[in-house]
């Protein structure tokens, strides 16, 4: 009897990365814990799930993360609510807590990692994607937030990324937000007949937000909308005041955008964002800024903190675009063999050269020899070494450039199993090739 077979494909929106693509996002990945380390970050992973509510009280209730775009569900075992992660932020705060890693001094820590949110899906959102996030836990002073913009501009240098723009605001403190809501909310009330649905909505709860509209018919309203900058204290202008100057020493560019919210509740001060042209209505590769209060809300001692976050699909987009070097091919030396004889020497030979550092494919399967040539060629290894009848009688490998270059010729040479690492080892002098 034939059983209806339902095809099985990838969740909507949840991306497969396939071998091509996964060498660039490896070589992606290694550019950029160098460029942390290069500023004392440090690798910190915490759980793809958490409790619901670390994420309800962290990002806010009447967010859109938290109202719409979380993985949620219950835990069928013991009834409790969990959530796939939307964002590392709040996990990250909730483990420096839980491991009292504030306790003598502040910390620089980065994480790598899928993150989920329930979006509708199109070119650059996606429901699974993938963000490099940034943390400086329990540092004050403007000095860190500016740092991490000018770090920022360094890798934007180091991938060759020339169209991304700084957006800066500064978000004040809870007691200034609190005093320009009101005049905020006044406003909006006398605009109510012209604000949509969301608008409405997100008036008395949300109403920063409603700024944040991209519905024409209330640009002009969100125009001349009470400013924040208005309402902010001394302390606060100084504070922004001391990132401006830096980024100025800095030779930054920047934009400041009263409009910039961003799309969680726990910033204050400094928030900014890095935006493109290039990738069409999802251009913001980056966002992040300060959240002072995040770490008691969560019961942490009272600790300042900002950090940051890359959208790691967005940015490769981009870098796809421009110069991004070749991707590394899957290995530096393919080896083909006959017969059993063949294959178990070649096995040894193998696991030598990688002792050599060198990253080496031995064939698989039986097949002719023109067969695993095109396999060697489609490698993109650089040198194949021949194992046939006649090497093994005479105790050598032959050794073929693939990619010749002058110095190396196109012909094959012979090369006892000993020596042949020291001939492979790219940098080194490489013998003579035959004729
Ligand atoms: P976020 O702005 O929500 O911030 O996300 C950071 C970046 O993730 C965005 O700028 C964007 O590049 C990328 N991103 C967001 N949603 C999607 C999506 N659906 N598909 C693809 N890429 C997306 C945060 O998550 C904060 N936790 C950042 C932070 C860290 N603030 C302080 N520390």
């Amino acid at each position: 009897m034939t059983q209806a077979f339902q095809k099985l494909a990838a969740i909507r929106g949840m991306n497969d990365i396939l071998p091509e693509a996964g060498a660039r996002w490896e070589q992606f990945e290694a550019i950029v814990r160098d460029w942390l380390q290069s500023y004392g970050y440090r690798n910190m992973r915490a759980p793809v799930l958490e409790h619901t509510r670390l994420f309800t009280r962290g990002i806010g209730e009447v967010t859109d993360i938290v109202e719409k775009e979380m993985y949620s569900f219950t835990d069928s075992l013991n009834g409790e609510s969990l959530t796939m992660r939307p964002e590392f932020t709040a996990g990250m705060v909730r483990a420096a807590i839980e491991h009292n890693l504030l306790y003598d001094r502040p910390q620089r820590v980065y994480a790598m990692g899928p993150v989920f949110r329930h979006e509708r899906p199109q070119r650059g959102r996606y429901r699974q994607f993938h963000q490099i996030d940034v943390e400086a836990l329990g540092f004050a002073g403007p000095d860190v937030d500016a740092e991490m913009i000018v770090m920022l501009a360094r890798l934007w240098r180091q991938l060759g990324l020339t169209d991304i723009r700084l957006e800066l605001n500064s978000l004040g403190q809870p007691e200034e937000r609190a005093r320009h809501r009101e005049a905020l909310i006044a406003h909006l009330e006398q605009h109510r007949d012209i604000l949509d649905e969301d608008g409405q909505r997100r008036m008395y709860t949300n109403p920063l937000r409603v700024l944040d509209t991209k519905n024409p018919a209330m640009q002009a309203m969100a125009d001349s909308a009470p400013r924040l900058s208005d309402f902010l204290g001394e302390a606060s202008r100084a504070h922004l005041q001391g990132v401006c100057d830096r980024l100025d020493d800095a030779g930054i560019a920047y934009r400041m955008n009263p409009r910039l919210v961003r799309g969680l509740d726990y910033y204050n001060l400094t928030v900014f964002e890095w935006v493109t042209d290039r990738l069409g209505a999802q251009g913001t590769v980056c966002g992040g800024g300060r959240y002072d209060g995040l770490i008691e809300l969560l019961g942490g001692k009272p600790a300042p903190a900002v950090g940051f976050a890359i959208g790691v699909e967005r940015l490769l987009d981009l870098w796809s675009q421009g110069e991004a070097p070749e991707a590394r091919p899957e290995c530096d030396v393919y080896i083909v063999h006959q017969d059993e004889a063949g294959q178990r020497q070649a096995a040894r030979l193998g696991e030598q050269l990688r002792d050599a550092g060198l990253r080496v494919v031995v064939h698989a399967g039986s097949s002719g020899f023109k067969s695993q040539f095109k396999r060697a060629d489609a490698s993109g290894a650089q040198v194949a070494v021949i194992l046939g009848a006649d090497e093994l009688a005479a105790q050598v490998a032959s050794v073929k450039w693939l990619r010749s270059t002058q110095q190396e010729g196109s012909g094959q040479q012979q090369v006892p199993f000993a020596e042949l690492a020291n001939v492979l080892l790219p940098g080194r002098p490489k013998a003579k090739s035959a004729p």
